[in-house]
């Protein structure tokens, strides 16, 4: 959580600062900062909320100065205020810190600092380090010795970025397992979280790693280890086009993804499927860039940590699969459990990763751990990959991101060709995690023998059939938000589903609380008699996600039982459905779709669905409160 930005070069750092943030956005939006140093002087500026009232009071304000470092936040100690907004100082107010993460120990910090005569003006973790750092300064003189030894005091993961008024030409930056970059410009450097943020100045970028202190100066960037040991490392380049972030004429950004769903699809599919005839393939034919890989090392950094590199032995060897994810990116894992076990025939299983910290994870060397984030830098998710590394798994992730900490720390990594998701709530992500699943299942099941020749060419045909069914349901999207407008003054929403729609059923009320701020839950529809049932009444609607197939007699039976309690009734049914229209008030109807397939449509009325309640509600839709869409503390 957080974002952390620095500008130092000929240009008004301001301006440069606030468009690196509003990149950042994502990762939190209670408060904005900058602190730059003007005519010899260290000055902040910072305000509660959005990042529009940071940009009214530079705009009031007009700094010239050339150099600065920003801050976009998410609250973890202390409301988010004007007073616990980022950059925090130090006693003599000229060393500025912004932090992304958290100091543990900043209770036990803060107390031995204010016993020494620091004031403390915020309720924040960050200020011990400002304050650490001027202790430290004063008595070696030196910066970067002044930041080795406060680091030494530090405990927990964070990032950094510091200046002090007395080096106007150096901006610091520290990283302690999170993600820093510094972008190289021409006579300019740049710092952000996320290289997407430098990208739209310059494409030459260097990663910090594990505890790793940069000094940034306006002609590049040292590096050091967190004991003192200069570390050389070359700039990587980016993929050449800079992201562009625009509606393309949606209302929201929400929308425009749900609708770009069908491209996105068709991407990921033509970046690992060749042909149906041909064996699924992680090792991509096309780069970021779009080119065919090459053997130009700084060309393709990026696409170097693509792939899959297990050998067919290992594949074969493979005994157990340990799945580990959190939010949208937990629902998805949970449906490629199902895919996995019913096309391979390895018992998987499937964790929200914050629960595995304190016990055992059931890992072996023949165990594959895949980490799935759309952000690949969700602390939760990265520490239980590094746990299950530890006890010697082989270890996978699907992301969105392959500059990410993720694609770092794992030797094999499935992209999903997304483009940026600027909306915090994830659409068009899930979708491709739940498309690399479907992948990764044929390849897996080609691996090991488990799936005949004629079976595995159907099974990418039907895939290859999906996007097209998307778009067929995308072009009722009107028709979606009238029946949907008649369920936006519900209180309490329920969700049930079963087999693969079980988890299609805990995304589609996960949609709809974050967004509206309704209150959902999702069941396993067989659970709905052992306790949910007792909330239902006729003001509760009952969404029931039912496709033709295994399940969906007994789906239906469940959906009668919230019938028979007048429960409003919704459902996700397949077109032509007798029993479903006779059943249900409202029918959100998808294509014909085989049962196995169908999570990659069920999912797509819901998503409208809380869209189009959330904006009849009046509800941020792309930035709902307390959210952030990349969550980097434990
Ligand atoms: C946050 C976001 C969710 C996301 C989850 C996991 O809570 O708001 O939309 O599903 O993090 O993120 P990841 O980047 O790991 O998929």
């Amino acid at each position: 959580m957080c974002g952390i930005v620095g500008y130092l070069g000929p240009a008004k750092a301001a301006p440069v600062l606030l468009s690196e943030l509003r990149c950042l956005e994502y990762r939190g939006y209670d408060s904005a900062g900058v602190a730059i140093i003007q005519d010899g002087e260290l000055s902040v500026l910072k305000a509660a909320g959005k990042l529009n009232n940071l940009e009214k009071l530079i705009t009031d304000n007009k700094p010239t100065a050339t150099v600065g470092i920003g801050h976009t936040r998410w609250a973890t100690h202390g409301v988010p205020n004007d007073q616990n907004a980022h950059p925090h100082l130090d006693s003599s107010k000229t060393i500025a810190v912004v932090h992304n993460g958290i100091i543990e120990n900043y209770e036990e910090l803060k107390e031995e600092l204010i016993k020494e005569g620091c004031a403390f003006e915020s309720d924040t973790d960050t200020e011990v380090i400002a304050h650490l750092i001027s202790k430290e300064y004063e008595k070696e003189k030196d910066m970067l010795k002044a930041i080795f030894k406060t680091v030494e005091r530090l405990r927990g993961a964070y990032a950094l970025g510091v200046v002090s008024q007395k080096h106007p030409d150096k901006i610091y930056a520290i990283n302690q397992h999170y993600s820093l970059s510094v972008g190289l410009g021409n006579n300019e450097s740049f710092l952000a979280s996320d290289s997407m943020a430098v990208r739209q100045y310059t494409n030459k970028v260097v990663r910090l790693e594990q505890s790793e202190i940069a000094e940034i100066t306006v002609e590049g960037v040292r590096l050091f280890a967190f004991d003192g040991k200069e570390v050389k490392r070359r700039p990587m380049s980016l993929d050449s086009n800079p992201y562009v972030i625009d509606k393309g004429g949606y209302k929201h950004f929400l929308l425009k993804e749900i609708h770009e769903q069908p491209l996105v699809l068709r991407q990921t599919l033509a970046k690992y499927l060749i042909h149906p005839t041909k064996p699924v393939s992680f090792i991509p034919h096309i780069t970021p860039n779009g080119n065919a890989p090459t053997n130009n090392e700084e060309e393709n950094a990026l696409s170097k940590s693509y792939g899959v590199h297990l050998s067919d032995m290992e594949v074969k060897g493979i005994d157990r699969i340990q799945v580990v994810a959190c939010g949208t990116a937990y629902h998805a894992s949970l449906v490629g459990k199902l895919i996995i076990e019913q096309l391979c025939n390895i018992p998987v299983a499937v964790d929200i990763a914050s629960e595995t910290r304190g016990r055992r994870l059931m890992v072996n060397e023949s165990t594959l751990t895949i980490a799935v984030s759309q952000s690949g830098e969700t602390a939760d998710t990265l520490s239980a990959l590094e746990e299950a590394k530890k006890l010697g798994s082989f270890t996978l992730g699907i992301t969105n991101r392959p500059d990410s900490h993720l694609a770092q720390i794992t030797p094999n990594l499935i992209v999903t060709e997304c483009g940026i998701e600027v909306s915090v709530a994830a659409t068009k992500t899930y979708l491709a995690q739940l498309t690399s699943f479907y992948l990764l299942g044929i390849y897996l099941a080609e691996k090991r023998g488990a799936i005949s020749a004629e079976q595995a060419k159907k099974l990418k045909s039907d895939l290859n059939a999906i996007p097209t069914l998307l778009e067929q349901i995308l072009a009722r999207e009107n028709e979606i938000r009238m029946a949907s407008l008649k369920y936006a003054d519900a209180h309490d929403v329920v969700f049930i589903g079963r087999g693969l729609n079980y988890p299609t059923a805990l995304e589609g009320a996960l949609k709809l609380k974050e967004l509206s701020y309704i209150h959902a839950s999702g069941y396993a529809a067989g659970e709905l008699k052992h306790g949910p049932i007792a909330v239902l009444d006729s003001k509760v609607p009952v969404v029931t996600v039912i496709v033709p197939g295994s399940v969906y007699e007994k789906t239906l039976s469940n959906a009668q039982e919230a019938r028979a309690r007048n429960a409003q009734m919704i459902a996700v049914a397949c077109e032509g459905d007798e029993q479903a229209a006779k059943t249900f008030d409202t029918v959100l109807s998808i294509p014909q779709v085989d049962e196995f397939f169908s999570p990659l449509l069920t999912v797509v009325p819901m998503q409208l669905m809380s869209y189009f309640i959330a904006d009849y509600l009046g509800k941020d839709v792309d930035q709902p409160r307390n959210l952030a869409k990349s969550v980097t503390v434990e």
